[in-house]
């Protein structure tokens, strides 16, 4: 199995977890694209759609899909999305397509998280993945010099500008051993839209495909 069937595979599980009048979150990457390919199949379970950004807003219109936005639809029952990494208390970072700031308030405002990963992706301590940091674009040295008195060394993702307008820092050599405090001290630093830590709100379903089929890891 390559790469791309693993995340077909954990696409297709997390279509079981779509109940009737499901107000449900789309997340992005390639992973959630596997996923809203085969989100017609279960398109009378399903009661709106929100999307965390414009890429996946255009492919879920494409496939028929008329996508909400988070005010109107108010908190939703179920939000899917991949991540860059996982640990095994499922604390996540994601942001690798830049999304992360819509991700997390989809997150936020989901009653259930189903995070949806190939077996490349779980890891034992998170960092090895560089950790994406949206800010804003006036406050990108400033957030980048502090990032550095945590040992870290932050590159701007150049040329990338996100949904929101800002930009993405991609931050090596961290080695997070607490994710929890990690995220609290990054989003204090003043010019932090998000941090890609999903640890205060971890996802509460993890699907990994491998080899042998799609496993689950619940918190
Ligand atoms: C986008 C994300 C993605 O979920 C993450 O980057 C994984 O992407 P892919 O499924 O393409 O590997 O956080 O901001």
């Amino acid at each position: 199995m390559d790469a791309t069937d693993k995340k077909r595979a954990a696409a297709r599980a997390a279509l079981e977890f779509i109940q009737p009048g499901t107000k449900l979150g789309v997340g992005t990457g390639s992973t959630v694209n596997c996923l809203i390919e085969v989100l017609p199949e279960v398109r009378d379970r399903i009661d709106c759609v929100v999307s965390s950004s414009r890429a996946s807003t255009r492919l879920l219109e494409e496939h028929g899909f008329e996508v909400r936005t988070l005010n109107e639809t108010g908190d939703i029952d179920l939000y899917i999305d991949g991540a860059d990494e996982s640990n095994k208390h499922l604390q996540l970072i994601k942001g690798g397509g830049g999304a992360l700031t819509r991700e997390k308030v989809l997150a936020e405002a989901a009653r259930r998280f189903i995070c949806i990963i190939d077996d490349s992706k779980l890891v034992g301590m998170l960092g090895s993945f560089p950790l994406p940091i949206e800010v804003l674009p006036m406050a990108q040295e400033l957030v980048a010099r502090r990032i550095l008195k945590m040992r870290g060394h932050a590159i701007w993702r150049e040329g990338f500008v996100t949904d929101n307008g800002n930009h993405i820092l991609d931050v090596h050599n961290l080695r997070i051993a607490n994710p929890i405090e990690l995220e609290a001290r990054i989003n204090r630093i003043p010019g932090v839209v998000a941090v890609g830590l999903f640890a205060q709100r971890p996802a509460d379903i993890l699907l990994i495909a491998g080899d042998n089929g799609v496993r689950e890891i619940r918190t």
